[in-house]
Parts: structure tokens; C-alpha cells; sequence
């Protein structure tokens, strides 16, 4: 399967930038950088050293937006400071990159490459939609004819994790969610009501110290991940997969119980970033369908990340 991430490179997405390179079934053909967890420049630079960390720069990254569709300014939400620190990977310094970012804009790339692969690509945003929505607004008829978008966002049946309701991915920039919920084809929501689901122990991290220099690299970034969860949550057992249980899902839909639902997102002031269901499109059996992840096999899919990691961690 071709793959290209989407991601506000902090911990989590680089979970899942590893997790892309050690499973045998991916083929990632490219990296996207937005804002979110850190501005999108540091995206881009967290992006370029994981893969220098990992042995894998031939992997194109692309620089994509820098704020959201509304205009406004990027303002790092603290959250995102606190889980995933000042430099969005835990103040890990990662080797310099031989690589530089690719001249094409992010979502010209994506259009790119979905006329190029059409159903044999996945695309799998791990940070806020600004630009899938624009890649959408680009070219929606190549948007639609691939093989799929499976993102991380969203909260349907569970509380938000920067409002009561709002998931933070969503809540950055709602109305390119709404563009993907409304316009994009064969989308898979995977949100908090399954990510919170699955857990990444110490234990589990402490293992990678063996595998070299690359699984030391990881547990110092994890470190700091475990290390605020405790503190935001002190009962936790460990952190939440989130992202890369998303590209698990692209690569195997089994992963997860999925239901088709309309889905869209409020953006009135008091409710904003909220996912909903559309009772309007229910009523008049729209074809706009997002399929929601319910439940998870949390145990298969965690077995297979750390299979996983092992691989692309060992140096
Ligand atoms: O709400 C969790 C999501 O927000 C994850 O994608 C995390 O990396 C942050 O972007
Ligand atoms: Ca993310």
C-alpha cells in the first residue's frame, strides 16, 4: 500500500513515521508538515531528523500550511507544548538531515500524487485538515478517486481533549474538517473514542533501549511523553497511540469496528471543533458517509506496533 502521513511532527506522529517504516505492508512514498503541535517549519525540521535518525531521507517531506483556513494565525495550544514540549519532539536533539524539504507545496504534492496512484494510495492526516482541504479545493475529482484518507481527530461519543468537546487535531482549523467530512471520499475517522483505547507503557518504551542508537532516541522522546501524561493524568498506565493507530487502520481496517455515519463539525463559537453526527444528511440518506471508528483490538494492534517499532528501530 502507497502511504503518504500528514503530520504536526511531535511524539506521537513519530510514532507513527516509525511505525510506517517498519511495517513490511507500507510503502511511504511521502511525508506532508502542518502546523499543530508545533508551528510548521518545526514540523518540517522534527520530520527531516526522524528520518536521518531512522536511514530513511530518500523519503520526500513537503512544507505545507503554516495556519489554518480561516486566516488566522497559528497559536500553539498549550496542550500541545506540555505533551509534546517546546521543540515537539521532548527537547530531543536528532541528527542534522543530508535531505532539504521538497520544492512542491504539501497539497500540490498530494494531488500530484493521487493522479499519479489513484486507489492504490492512502492518505493518513495525524494533524489538523488544512491541507487535505486543500488539496481537496485543488483537485477534488483526484481527491476522490484514491484509495482513501483515514485520519486522527475527532470525538464523537467521547469528551475532546483541549474543550469538553473538541478533539485538538478538529479544533485547529474546523472548517477544513468539514471540507474532508463533507467533500473527501472513502474518509475513516479515527478519533479519541478509540485512541484513548490503546496504551503505550514505560515497560513497552524501556525495550527499545536495547535495539541502538535509534530505539535510545525514541525512549528519550517517549520519556517525555509518558512524563506529562503522568502528571496530566496520574492514575494513567501509559499514553495513548493515537496517530499511529490511524495508519494501522489505512493498512488493515480490521484494526477497528467502523460504522458509515454524516459527520461535521461546529463551528459556532460555543461549541467549536466539535464532531457531530448530521441528522439533516441522515434524514435524506445523503451518500456523504464518514466510516467512525468504534471499537478497537487494542491488544493485536499494539502487538503489531511493537513488532513494528523493533524493526524500524533497530539500527
Ligand atoms: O488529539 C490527539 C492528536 O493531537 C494527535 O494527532 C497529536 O499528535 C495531536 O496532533
Ligand atoms: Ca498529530
Amino acid at each position: 500500500m502507497k502511504v503518504i502521513l500528514d503530520l504536526d511532527t511531535g511524539i506521537d506522529d513519530a510514532l507513527a513515521l516509525a511505525l510506517a517504516l517498519g511495517r513490511p505492508d507500507c510503502e511511504l512514498v511521502g511525508v506532508t508538515c502542518v502546523y499543530g503541535n508545533i508551528d510548521v517549519d518545526g514540523a518540517v525540521r522534527n520530520t527531516l531528523g526522524l528520518l536521518a535518525l531512522l536511514g530513511h531521507e530518500e523519503v520526500p517531506v513537503h512544507r505545507g500550511c503554516a495556519g489554518p483556513t480561516s486566516g488566522a494565525a497559528y497559536e500553539r495550544k498549550r496542550g500541545s507544548v506540555v505533551f509534546h514540549g517546546a521543540n515537539g519532539i521532548g527537547g530531543a536533539k536528532l541528527p542534522v538531515s543530508d535531505a532539504s524539504v521538497a520544492r512542491t507545496h504539501a497539497a500540490e504534492f498530494l494531488v500530484e500524487s493521487a493522479r499519479r496512484w489513484g486507489s492504490d494510495l492512502m492518505i493518513v492526516p495525524t494533524g489538523p485538515l488544512t491541507n487535505i482541504a486543500r488539496a481537496i479545493e485543488l483537485d477534488e475529482g483526484a481527491m476522490s478517486a484514491i484509495g482513501g484518507i483515514v485520519l486522527m481527530g475527532g470525538a464523537l461519543a467521547v469528551p475532546g481533549n483541549v474543550s469538553p468537546f473538541a478533539e485538538a487535531n478538529i479544533s485547529y482549523d474546523p472548517e477544513a474538517a468539514n471540507v474532508v467530512f463533507t467533500r473527501g471520499a472513502r474518509v475513516t475517522m479515527v478519533g479519541l473514542d478509540v485512541t484513548l483505547r490503546t496504551t503505550l507503557s514505560q515497560s513497552d518504551v524501556d525495550s527499545w533501549r536495547k535495539l541502538g542508537e535509534r530505539g535510545v532516541a525514541y525512549a528519550e522522546i517517549l520519556g517525555h511523553h509518558l512524563n506529562a501524561t503522568k502528571m496530566v493524568s496520574p492514575g494513567a498506565k501509559g499514553c495513548a497511540l493515537h496517530d499511529p493507530l490511524a495508519l494501522a487502520v489505512a493498512l488493515d481496517p480490521t484494526y477497528v469496528l467502523s460504522v458509515p455515519l454524516c459527520v461535521f463539525v461546529r463551528t459556532d463559537e460555543g461549541q467549536r471543533g466539535r464532531t457531530v453526527l448530521d441528522q439533516r444528511a441522515l434524514e435524506e440518506s445523503s451518500e456523504r458517509e464518514v466510516r467512525v471508528a468504534l471499537d478497537v483490538d487494542s491488544a493485536r494492534f499494539t502487538k503489531d506496533f511493537m513488532g513494528a517499532l523493533n524493526v524500524a528501530l533497530t539500527a
